[in-house]
Formats: structure tokens, sequence, C-alpha cells
């Protein structure tokens, strides 16, 4: 296949995922009846699940299953002091051009002519530094003092409360602090869907080691990020890891590794890996003291970052896929059990048998009570609810049928459950249905 024609495949690809989201109810434009806010996305049921599950499975691995970490949610609003001592309130900005004619906003390092507007061909101005966090005013005073701003990193939260987390728990080092939470940054140009947005997730870990373990953590955490990437249904042939040189890196970091990942508008970073030395604990004067010889050190720290929403897009770039089946184009999301919206959808064969729709109701409320993510769907014919059901990525779909009901006497009390991804159906008894798709869940 030829470049032009992969770039094609690829940007239809992009379009068709932006679709289903949509179609399907995954995500949606913000402020969408309004005309839209740029660098801001909605989700809607389908995709606020998967976003939780995301965020489950990563706190499950990197806080509940480990002895040593701290799990917090701190405050979104901060002192600016914190802002300023990080030195975010004066370097964390990009270089900004405008076009003097239609005044069109471009960052000047992600446009290939430095000197003529992209859209209208005018001339760009000079080139200037635009600080990202978004400023706001926080009380009844207007002075300068009432500045704060909406965080643009979750990692500064976990600074701020370092000295809360020892004093409460007084962990041994190693240790990490880890958060999930909202970040706000004010891009220049957000683009490429859910990709660079103003406001996004984070899940992050600070974790705080004595500089001679650096590499040791560092190494041990890259591990661990490449395990859990997997396990959510990242396709890892497509992530790769680029070493930051250091022209690049950022003020804080002494050495990063990007996770970068091949999105359909090119190669671009997924998630990072960084050390940040003792930057952080140094300028807001923090230390830690070893309880056991009282020795007082300030720790080195290793920063884990992961962004949801790209967490997400690699998750439906990786699961996307179409086939045939049935003579016909099929798209279905090869999504893991573990992050499909929906686990497995329950239906009636036919919905104006009350008898089915009875036993169905019976079988929907017993999975639904055990598993939650069960969808009850009897809208339109079993092959457009299998279809639906695929392209919201359900591994499974259950159908009560006559024979379940007794029609034939020894398939009394089974049904139907088909396989996503292969389209095949068994039949199995409803008491062994929670222990079957428990089963393939572990
Ligand atoms: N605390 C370190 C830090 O914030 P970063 O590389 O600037 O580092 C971490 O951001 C992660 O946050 C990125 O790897 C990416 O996954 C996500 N991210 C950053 N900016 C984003 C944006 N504008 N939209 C969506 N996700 C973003």
């Amino acid at each position: 296949m030829s470049n032009k024609e992969n770039k094609k495949e690829e940007s239809e690809l992009m379009e068709k995922i932006v679709s289903l989201c949509k179609r399907r109810g995954f995500i949606f434009p913000g402020s969408e009846i309004y005309g839209g806010f740029a660098g801001t996305w909605d989700y809607g049921h389908f995709g606020n699940e998967i976003l939780n599950n995301i965020k489950n499975s990563w706190w499950e691995k990197f806080v509940s299953n480990r002895e040593d970490m701290y799990g917090i949610r701190a405050a979104i609003l901060m002192r600016q002091e914190v802002w300023q001592a990080t030195g975010h309130a004066e370097h964390f900005a990009d270089p900004m051009v405008e076009c003097e004619k239609c005044q069109h906003r471009f960052r000047i390092d992600q446009i290939e002519d430095k000197n003529n507007c992209a859209d209208c061909g005018g001339k760009l101005g000079e080139a200037r530094q635009f600080n990202m966090m978004f400023q706001t005013k926080v009380g009844a005073s207007e002075d300068s003092s009432a500045i704060s701003y909406l965080r643009p990193e979750t990692a500064q939260g976990i600074f701020v409360n370092f000295k809360n987390i020892v004093d409460t728990h007084h962990p041994k080092i190693p240790f990490g602090i880890a958060q999930i939470g909202k970040a706000f940054r004010n891009e220049i140009t957000p683009r490429d869907f859910i990709f660079r947005s103003r406001e996004f997730e984070q899940m992050e870990i600070e974790y705080f080691v004595r500089e001679n373990n650096w590499e040791n953590a560092f190494n041990e955490l890259k591990n661990e990020m490449h395990l859990w990437m997997s396990s959510v249904g990242i396709d890892m042939n497509k992530v790769h890891e680029l070493e930051v040189v250091s022209e690049d890196l950022a003020h804080y970091s002494k050495r990063t590794v990007d996770f970068e990942f091949d999105y359909p508008f090119g190669r671009k970073e997924l998630f990072g890996l960084a050390y940040r030395g003792d930057f952080d604990l140094k300028i807001h004067k923090l230390e830690y003291v070893d309880e056991e010889n009282s020795e007082k050190i300030t720790p080195h720290v290793i920063e884990p970052s992961f962004g949801v929403e790209r967490a997400l897009l690699a998750i439906l770039l990786s699961a996307y896929t179409e086939d045939e089946m049935g003579g016909e184009v099929r798209i279905y999301l090869k999504l893991r059990p573990q992050i499909a919206p929906v686990l497995c959808a329950v239906s009636p064969l036919l919905k104006n048998k009350p008898e089915l729709v009875s036993k169905s109701r019976e079988v929907f409320s017993m999975l639904k009570k055990e598993f939650g993510r069960v969808a009850w769907d009897d809208n339109g014919n079993i092959g457009k609810r299998y279809r639906r059901q695929d392209e919201i990525g359900t591994p499974w779909c259950i159908v009560i049928d006559f024979d379940t009901l007794g029609e034939n006497p020894e398939l009394l009390d089974t049904v139907t459950i088909r396989d996503r991804d292969t389209g095949n159906q068994e039949r199995i008894k409803i008491s062994e249905l929670i222990s079957y798709i428990k089963n393939k869940l572990n």
C-alpha cells in the first residue's frame, strides 16, 4: 500500500471512531447545542462506563494491589504560591504565533510553514510564550491575592500532601502517592478528537525513593506501565518508548521516557515516565525522616503519568475491527471484558411473548445483581441487537428462547450465549451463566 493510501485509510479510521463514539453514545462535543466548545468533550453513558473501567483497573493495579501506595484526592484549586514555586506560573507555556490577517493562533512547534497562516495564507506574527494555565479568581476580592489556577497536572496536589501522608501513615521509603483527577490546560490548538483537550483527566503516581535507588524504581515502574497497557487492551505493537533528549526535557525532569502510540494522525505521546529528582520536594521545602535511624533526607521522585482520555483513544483504536459476517461488513469493538461498557446483554427472542420476557427478566436481574454492567436489549430483531452490541464491544449476548421454556425438554432452563468476536453461540444452563462469565473474566 502506498504512503498516500495508508494515510487515507488512517484518517478514515479516525473518522469511523469519532462517528461510532457519537452514534453509540460514547463521546459528544462539549456544549454542542450552543455550537460546541473547542477542547471539551462530554461523555455519554457508555463512554463514562469505559472511563470508569479504565480508572478502576489502574487504581486496582497501582494502588489497591500494592502495599506501598497511598491514594488521595486533592483539591483542584490551590494557592497560587504552589504554581509560583514549581515554575509553572512562569514557564508552563507553549510558543505561539498569530496570523495578522485572520487572527488564528498556532503552536509554532506544530506547524510546518512558520511564516504563513495554514488557514488563510496571511503573515504570521512574532512567536511569543503563551501560558497554558487557566487563571481564575477565588472569593469576593478582585486583587492579585485572589488569583488561583485550575491545576495543569494532578502531580502538585500529591506533593503538597506529602507531609500529610507521611505524618498519618508513616510509610517506609520507597512508597508512592497516587491520584486520579482532572487537569486543565489552555491548549492553543486542541485537536485530534480527545487526544489534545483543554480539560482532561490524569492518573499519576509520585513514587518516593532514596536517590541511589531511582534507576531500579524507574525500571520497575516502566515494566508495570507496560503490563497495565497490555492488560487494558492497548495494542502493544503500536506502543514505542522514546527516550526524551535532554534539550526537550521538562524543567523538572532528569530523565523522561515517553510512551508513544501510533495514532492515525501520527506517532504521538500516550503516557510519560519521568525521574523528577528532588525538584518538587526541595521547592516545597519538604523532607522525610527515616523513623528507624532519625536520618533526614529529601527523597527523589519517579513519576508515571497517564492521561485517561489518551488511554481511551488508544484502547478504541486498538479494539476497532471490521470483518464480514452473514455476507455483510460488520463493525465491532474488540474490547477486553474488564473495559467494555456492557459486559453482557440479555434479550428475549421475541419481545411480544410475555413468557419469554418474564424469563429473560429473571436472567437479567440475576446477572445485573452479580455484574452491574449488564444491559437489557429487546429493541429490533436479534440480528440488529447483535450488531448494536458488537459496535459497543459487548463480549456476550444472551438470548432466552422457547427451548429455555422447555419446548425441547432437554434444553429446559438453558440459554444461548453468543461470543462477540467469533459470532459463535453456545447453549448453557442458566445456573452456570455466572461462573461461565467469571471464568472468562479471570
Ligand atoms: N505531571 C507530569 C505531567 O503532567 P505531561 O506529559 O504534561 O506530564 C501527562 O502529561 C499525561 O497527561 C500525558 O502523557 C497525556 O497522557 C496526558 N495529557 C497531557 N496533556 C493532555 C491534553 N491536552 N489532553 C489530553 N491528555 C493530555
